[in-house]
């Protein structure tokens, strides 16, 4: 047996999901050893911790419409927020500070007319955020319709004229982009879905206060309740590893 550590001595590990701390101490001649073990709860903790710590860097990702190793961009301003936000004569259509002008498309929602299994609220047409992705994702916006373009005056229905590369004509989000979302949203998670954990017909959800990644906007599922638009440390955007399907099951009970 190796000899033990010296008196007071503490050792912290981690091994799988556990987390141990040794505590050696003497009494006497005699030598002792305490042995603290902690789960999920204290990982939950480390966890929580670095999720403070880490930041969002749009800069670095294909939501920077100024990177040039992106497919898409464009190379008349350096600017990254404008193509998105606005500080001033935003949108009052979709959210938040919404800087594209608003999509005319006609929406297919996936909804209990489409599907019979859907049992919560689903709003007649994309809400907020959901919006504010599709201005870009549905294909019918030019990504340089601004509500207010860069400097004095400009913005409006249409495109600005901007040099992009890799958009369609127009500037159209390009339509054979993986990306490419489109109006018709039957083929896509539900969105714009009051979220209801306690809903008659279904209990094979979790309540919204056990959730560690994934969020509401205004109480409902939207876009933004998987994705972070201004971070791919997660690829594909997404607020959380999805492996074992974590992100789905922090609503879903599967
Ligand atoms: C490709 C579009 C896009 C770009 C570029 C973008 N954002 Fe956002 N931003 C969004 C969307 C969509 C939301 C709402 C979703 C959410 O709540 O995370 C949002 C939410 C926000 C919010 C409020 C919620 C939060 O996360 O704090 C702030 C603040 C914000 N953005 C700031 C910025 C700044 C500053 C920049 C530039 C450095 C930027 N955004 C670039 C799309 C974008
Ligand atoms: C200003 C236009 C714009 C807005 C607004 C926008 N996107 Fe994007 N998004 C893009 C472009 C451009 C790409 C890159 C497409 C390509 O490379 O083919 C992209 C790519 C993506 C990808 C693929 C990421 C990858 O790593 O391959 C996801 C996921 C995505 N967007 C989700 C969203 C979500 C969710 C929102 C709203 C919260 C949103 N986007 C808002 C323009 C936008
Ligand atoms: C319930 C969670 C969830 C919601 C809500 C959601 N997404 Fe996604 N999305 C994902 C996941 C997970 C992936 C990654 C799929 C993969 O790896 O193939 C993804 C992938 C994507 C992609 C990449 C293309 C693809 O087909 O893989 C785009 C673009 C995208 N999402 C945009 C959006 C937009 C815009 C909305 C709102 C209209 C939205 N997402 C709503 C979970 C979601
Ligand atoms: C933020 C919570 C949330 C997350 C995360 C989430 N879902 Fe959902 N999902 C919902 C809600 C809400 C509904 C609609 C439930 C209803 O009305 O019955 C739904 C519906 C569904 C449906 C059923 C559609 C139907 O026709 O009945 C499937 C399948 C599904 N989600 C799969 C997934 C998968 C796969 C993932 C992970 C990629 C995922 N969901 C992530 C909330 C979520």
């Amino acid at each position: 047996m190796p000899p033990l550590p010296k008196n007071g001595r503490q050792e912290l590990g981690v091994r799988g999901n556990f987390v141990w701390i040794n505590h050696y101490w003497e009494v006497g001649d005699m030598r002792t050893l305490k042995h603290l073990v902690g789960t999920t709860v204290a990982l939950a903790v480390f966890g929580m911790a670095g999720a403070a710590i880490a930041q969002d860097d749009v800069s670095t990702t294909k939501h920077n419409l100024a990177l040039a190793t992106n497919a898409v961009y464009q190379t008349t301003t350096a600017q990254i927020c404008v193509f998105c936000h606005t500080p001033h004569a935003a949108s009052t259509t979709a959210k938040p500070l919404w800087n594209r002008e608003d999509s005319a498309a006609a929406y297919q929602m996936y909804n209990s007319t489409w599907s019979s299994t859907i049992d919560m609220t689903v709003a007649g047409s994309p809400q907020g955020v959901s919006l504010a992705c599709l201005s870009c994702h549905d294909g019918t916006v030019a990504l340089d319709a601004f509500q207010n373009a860069p400097g004095a005056g400009g913005g409006g229905a249409g495109t600005e004229g901007y040099a992009f590369v890799g958009a369609d004509a127009g500037n159209l989000f390009p339509a054979a982009s993986f990306a490419m979302l489109g109006a018709d949203l039957r083929n896509d998670h539900p969105i714009s879905v009051t979220y209801d954990n306690t809903v008659t017909g279904d209990t094979a959800f979790n309540a919204p206060g056990t959730f560690t990644n994934v969020t509401l906007a205004n109480g409902a599922v939207e876009c933004s309740s998987c994705h972070n638009p201004h971070d791919s440390t997660n690829p594909m955007f997404l607020r959380g590893t999805n492996a074992a399907s974590a992100l789905c099951l922090e609503c879903h009970i599967k």
